[in-house]
């Protein structure tokens, strides 16, 4: 890829985008989901696929794992699609990139999935996904995150060839969430828009996307935690999620994800949950670096400030409380739990595929810190 560069999907957005679906030409269509949205949707969307041969694989789990993408891409390479349609949320969006690359290179395997290589995807079908949630803007990334079977380790594969060709952004599809996953969800999205604006890739291009939808997200995610029902509030949500993905997609996201998904991998902590409890005090550590960055994002809003980080760090601690999500981690994992998995936590934390991307470089020592602090909620000061 060169360094200069922004891909994005076509996107169709809005109320009733979903029959886009009916406008692509395929004939054989592999549709990766999860037994719940196909419940809820299902009927719909074989609708739009009457007269065409089409292959349901439901068996995304969250934090899908390895060996139930590899039945997938399976099951793709038998049944031959012209198309892979990927709808669900993120961990269905991940999945199904991954399944389209097991597909589409019959000779690699999975972790053979990188950023460098060129594998010339795409000779045998397109990807389409159709996110519903509004929160891991998975369908405009590169990245994918899976669980390793054997050891639990959440890992991340990249690569920029699995960027959908086409993304259906519809508010409805995400009408149905509850509170607690719009609130996991959507808080989500403010992390990636955050640390794609602070980080050293940020471009004229992502930051337009990361500092619009973070205005978003402050004004609309309490809105839709508050009324699932408030259209207006989940349609910007929606749009929101995804300008963030394409953000950070064309970014990079920082600790506050290397954390996340280390949290993630050793207490089962839902991802949105564990990177937006990390935020302040990953914004805390990054303030040598980040301050004009702060500045930026507060004025981008009219927020009047003393101290950025002060501001910008209470700003998103009162986000976390009207959406319910504590600001400490000793709220969610016990003493006994924590001290029992600490080294794991670090050791995930610190080989994390993002954690060399954050604008502050980070220690071992410094994440011992960032998790202990965090854990009790002290400031960052070092
Ligand atoms: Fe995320």
């Amino acid at each position: 890829m060169a360094m200069n560069m922004i891909k994005i999907p076509t996107i169709y957005f809005g109320k009733g985008s979903l029959k886009e679906l009916k406008n692509i030409r395929a004939e054989r269509i592999f549709i990766v989901t999860d037994k719940i949205i196909w419940e809820l949707f299902g009927t719909k969307i074989s609708k739009y696929f009457k007269k065409k041969e089409v292959k349901i694989f439901d068996a995304i789990e969250p934090d899908p794992k390895d060996t139930t993408i590899i039945k997938g891409g399976n099951l793709a390479r038998e049944f031959k699609p012209d198309l892979i349609v990927g709808i669900g949320g993120g961990s269905v969006m991940d999945s199904a990139k991954c399944i389209y690359f097991l597909y589409e290179r019959e000779d690699k395997n999975l972790y053979d999935i990188n950023p460098v290589s060129y594998f010339k995807l795409g000779q045998k079908s397109k990807l389409v996904v159709v996110p519903t949630t509004s929160g891991t803007g998975a369908e405009h990334t590169l990245g994918m995150v899976i669980t390793k079977t054997d050891t639990g380790q959440k890992v991340a594969l990249a690569s920029y060839e699995v960027i959908p060709s086409i993304a259906i952004i519809d508010p409805k599809l995400a009408m149905k969430m509850p509170p607690k996953l719009t609130a996991s969800t959507g808080i989500d999205a403010l992390v990636h828009a955050i640390e794609g604006e602070i980080n050293d890739l940020n471009n004229d291009f992502t930051e337009a996307m990361n500092l619009h939808a973070i205005k978003l997200i402050f004004k609309y995610l309490p809105r839709a935690y508050k009324d699932g029902n408030d259209e207006e509030a989940r349609e910007k949500m929606h749009n929101a999620a995804s300008l963030a993905g394409i953000g950070f997609g064309n970014s990079s996201c920082g600790i506050a994800h290397s954390c996340g998904h280390a949290l993630g991998g050793t207490f089962h902590l839902q991802h949105g949950i564990g990177v937006g409890v990390m935020l302040p005090y990953v914004l805390e550590f990054n303030k040598p670096k980040c301050e004009g960055k702060y500045k930026e994002i507060l004025e981008s809003m009219n927020i009047t400030y003393e101290d950025p980080t002060i501001t910008l760090v209470s700003k998103v601690k009162n986000l976390l409380r009207e959406i319910e999500i504590p600001t400490i981690l000793k709220k969610l994992i016990s003493d006994a739990d924590w001290k029992h998995n600490f080294e794991k936590l670090v050791e995930f934390a610190k080989t994390d595929i993002v954690a060399g991307m954050n604008p502050r470089p980070t220690s071992e020592e410094d994440f011992r810190k960032i998790f202990q602090y965090a854990y009790e909620g002290k400031n960052v000061d070092f």
